[in-house]
């Protein structure tokens, strides 16, 4: 989860920790000075310090969602927590929307991008198992490392859970991704004085000077970096470029907003793709998109002029991306209104489009919490004081939101039944 995204001053980093870290610096310095002077675009940036097979945050950060025998002593581990990990409540109503789907579909299959500890499949097939026994789980991961804890953690399900290595050729079934689409790769782009856009690219700090005689005069070294004010964490010697967008990126954000000089924002160009490309593969289901973030109208409000680029490092949020490379978790707000468009731009439907707190309610997560035994007051405090935080407007009952796409399904979703926002896209 990444709510409480609030920076303190950053926790001791473990000794492991820093050496993976500098190890991730050195593969990206290698990878910009490969690109040339102009650096590389924050979307390859991005892209190689999230998942680089050798020094990637998803590749084996020593630390990322609290893997208790990563980093031995370690006074907090992982950086983050998201819903499945909090609590099995999560997984447990969202199988209450499954089911329906996989009755009407008559195919027992979920495929999940993503999986993360594989704690929302030990869930789901928990909840799903007893009315679905041929269901058959399959996950599709980026990042092997931790497709390699998933397959520990889900050995008691082996039977029924299959892991892909690439999209399959034609799926029938429910699809999920929770936190998926806000670690996809973003485009950075900035407004410029002169009303044209702007792409920020990734440059080393410490070869400045020599790339900037070979750059043309309207780039420039921006102050970005996130190192260069007093109450900044140390540099990690990276630092952005301001360089003309491409035609395609361009359009793409003229599109969106109109111009505002200073602004700057991102796009997910690879998400909607992605997303897109699923009318290629899913023959006929539903897929749930669970993440947080906002329509177009308000992702591109002239008030959020810094866009919303969020990291993420031993359970505190900050907003410098160019920092602690390879170990510290980078992720931008998902604009729901381009993922609805990227849809039906691959013939996909939009079935549905509401807040996280009213689809688990929709489902009947509170009747389900009803049979609990209030009495047992230890127990039920322990169950009832995550689902709060999965509740709570000021949590990630509001800021989290689900996205309901499909193909050929007749079936009204019962996590949309009341307070679909459709309409607000
Ligand atoms: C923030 S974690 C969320 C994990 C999990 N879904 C959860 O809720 O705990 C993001 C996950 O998405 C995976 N991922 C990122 N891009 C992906 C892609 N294009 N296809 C499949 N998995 C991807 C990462 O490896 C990681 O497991």
């Amino acid at each position: 989860m990444r709510a409480n995204p609030v920076a303190p001053a950053l926790p001791q980093i473990q000794e492991a920790a820093q050496r993976y870290s500098e190890n991730a610096r050195q593969q990206l310095a290698g990878l910009i000075n490969e690109a040339g002077p102009q650096g590389l675009p924050f979307s390859r940036w991005m892209h190689a310090a999230l998942y680089d097979p050798l020094a990637g945050y998803y590749a084996g950060a020593p630390l990322k969602f609290g893997d208790p025998s990563a980093v031995a002593g370690a006074a907090l581990q992982g950086d983050f927590v998201t819903a499945p990990q909090l609590t099995p409540w999560f997984g447990r109503a969202l199988a209450r929307q499954i089911s329906p789907i996989l009755s009407s579909l008559g195919t027992p299959h979920i495929l999940e991008f993503g999986a993360g500890s594989g704690a929302l499949a030990e869930h789901l097939l928990h909840a799903l198992l007893p009315d679905f026994p041929d269901l058959r789980y399959f996950i599709l991961d980026v990042s092997p490392d931790l497709a390699q804890r998933q397959q520990r953690r889900l050995a008691p399900f082996a039977n029924h859970v299959q892991w892909l290595d690439s999209l399959p050729q034609a799926f029938e079934g429910c699809v999920i991704a929770n936190e998926v689409l806000d670690a996809m790769p973003v485009s950075l782009f900035e407004w410029g004085e002169d009303e044209n856009v702007y792409e920020l690219h990734v440059v080393n700090r410490d070869d400045k000077d020599q790339d900037n005689e070979a750059l043309p005069e309207d780039s420039r070294h921006s102050p970005l970096s996130g190192a260069d004010s007093a109450d900044d964490p140390p540099a990690s010697g990276f630092e952005f470029l301001r360089v003309p967008a491409s035609p395609a990126l361009d359009q793409a954000v003229r599109a969106r907003m109109p111009a505002l000089p200073g602004y700057r924002s991102e796009i997910n160009l690879q998400a909607e793709s992605w997303v897109t490309g699923m009318g290629q593969w899913l023959a006929r289901g539903v897929a749930l998109l669970i993440d947080y973030g906002f329509p177009a109208h308000e992702y591109y409000h002239p008030q959020r002029s810094q866009g919303t680029l969020m990291c993420h490092l031993l359970h505190h949020a900050h907003s410098h991306p160019l920092l602690y490379p390879g170990i510290q978790d980078i992720t931008a707000h998902v604009d729901f209104t381009a993922m609805a468009d990227a849809a039906l731009a691959g013939g996909l439907e939009v079935l549905g489009y509401t807040s996280q707190a009213r689809f688990l309610l929709n489902c009947g997560l509170l009747q389900m919490l009803g049979e609990l035994d209030a009495s047992d007051t230890a127990n039920y405090a322990r169950q009832i004081g995550p689902v709060q935080k999965l509740l709570s407007e000021a949590e990630m009952g509001e800021l989290f939101k689900v996205l309901a796409i499909g193909k050929q399904v007749d079936l009204d979703l019962l996590g949309f039944a009341t307070g679909d926002r459709r309409h607000r896209l």
